[in-house]
């Protein structure tokens, strides 16, 4: 501890909040969407759907200047390694995508473990392999969590496993928001098949990622924490005895979306509410007992990735009602009242500010900028 940090904390009745010895500089790194620019022709139609709206960015810099933060935005392009050297910030908020390659949303977690500047969320490895679909469900399926049966096509052309039976849905591997996602990525044939993963190979260049459809409801499960961190948290009373505090459960209903049965880019896009929106249940009402196997898996597939302080598991479940893991996001949108991370914690009661400030202090701790809360702690969280 720094002995600023020693002084100002002696001050302090036991369990009062953690506080920085000072306020931070605190540099919010996003891609944003440039609505003005055209693509490039060789790029996929909907490049950089999953950047950020600068609307957003000034929310997350006002939520975090109602703690007494400095703030600025920073671009994540390719004059960022400069302008952080300019801006000397004392941690970044991180939500940025980064830009093309293989492991995007690695790109600026690597770039500032190399310039050893503290920033929020997980790290370089997790987000790299969390962007690659096939090799998050490899890891989830060693450790006997439940995927559907898949396949990675890097051609279109590969003799298809005899275990994937049809109808079968095809994405790009490594992509997110939806992003080469919608109604024709349920093939019934082996024409369909192949016409659907070579679009996939070509247009998005990346393997093509071919699953058994699964026709179930849709749900995606959000977790925060980590063991100690209602050491750290603004909010110790949100957690659980394990130090993970469970949001509740968001059901995606597509029945009546604009791509029936799949939740892609196009149904992403719609406004809540709107006709062609899928609707959005938070707390979803689901029996017991698969609430609790959503939530444990979340909890595995977080830990199992090495995922840090936030993340959201997607889900789908098979046609016998069992629950199948399809992704973790361990950067999710921010962006509020739209964003299903930001629908769950409203649900929860939990404001966007506090949701903002959780993720910088959860980040923070992890670097070492913050004091541990004295003892005594409130009791945790009761699990129902
Ligand atoms: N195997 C599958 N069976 C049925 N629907 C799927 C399957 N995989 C993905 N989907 C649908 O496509 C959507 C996007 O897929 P997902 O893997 O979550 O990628 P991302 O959200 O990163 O684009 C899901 O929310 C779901 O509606
Ligand atoms: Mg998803």
């Amino acid at each position: 501890m720094n002995p600023a940090m020693q002084d100002q904390e002696s001050d302090k009745p036991p369990s009062s909040p953690p506080r920085p010895a000072r306020p931070w500089r605190v540099a919010v790194l996003a891609n944003i969407k440039e609505h003005d620019k055209p693509l490039p022709s060789d790029v996929p139609p909907d490049t950089g759907a999953d950047y950020d709206y600068i609307e957003t960015i000034n929310l997350i810099r006002a939520a975090l200047e109602t703690d007494g933060h400095w703030t600025m935005f920073i671009p994540a392009d390719s004059n960022l390694p400069y302008a952080l050297k300019t801006a000397k910030p004392d941690i970044c908020f991180n939500i940025a995508e980064g830009l093309g390659g293989d492991a995007r949303e690695a790109q600026i977690p690597a770039l500032l473990e190399l310039l050893k500047i503290p920033y929020t969320g997980s790290r370089v490895l997790t987000n790299a392999i969390a962007l690659d679909k096939t090799l998050t469900k490899r890891i989830w399926r060693d450790r006997r969590l439940p995927v559907a049966p898949f396949q990675e096509f890097h051609t279109g052309e590969e003799p298809l496993r005899p275990e994937l039976r049809f109808p079968l849905f095809v994405k790009p591997a490594r992509e997110g928001t939806g992003m080469g996602v919608d109604a024709r990525a349920i093939v019934h044939n082996e024409g369909e098949l192949r016409e659907r993963a070579r679009y996939v190979v070509s247009m998005y260049k990346q393997p093509a990622l071919v699953e058994t459809y699964l026709s179930g409801r849709e749900f995606t499960v959000a977790i925060m924490g980590r063991p100690d961190s209602r050491l750290y948290s603004l909010h110790p009373e949100w957690y659980d005895a394990d130090g993970f505090h469970r949001f509740p459960i968001l059901e995606l209903d597509s029945t009546r979306s604009v791509t029936p049965g799949v939740y892609g880019l196009e149904a992403k896009a719609q406004s809540i509410g709107s006709q062609g929106a899928p609707g959005y249940i938070c707390p979803a009402q689901v029996e017991p007992d698969l609430a609790k196997k959503l939530q444990h898996y979340a909890w595995r597939g977080h830990h199992l990735l090495g995922a840090l302080d936030v993340s959201r598991v997607d889900f789908r479940l098979d046609s016998e009602g069992n629950p199948c893991l399809l992704e973790i996001n361990p950067l999710p949108g921010l962006t509020p009242d739209y964003s299903d991370l930001c629908l769950i914690a409203n649900a929860d009661g939990i404001s966007y500010t506090d949701l903002i400030l959780e993720i910088l202090y959860l980040g923070a701790s992890r670097w070492n900028m913050l004091a541990p809360r004295e003892i005594p702690l409130p009791p945790p969280k009761k699990r129902g």
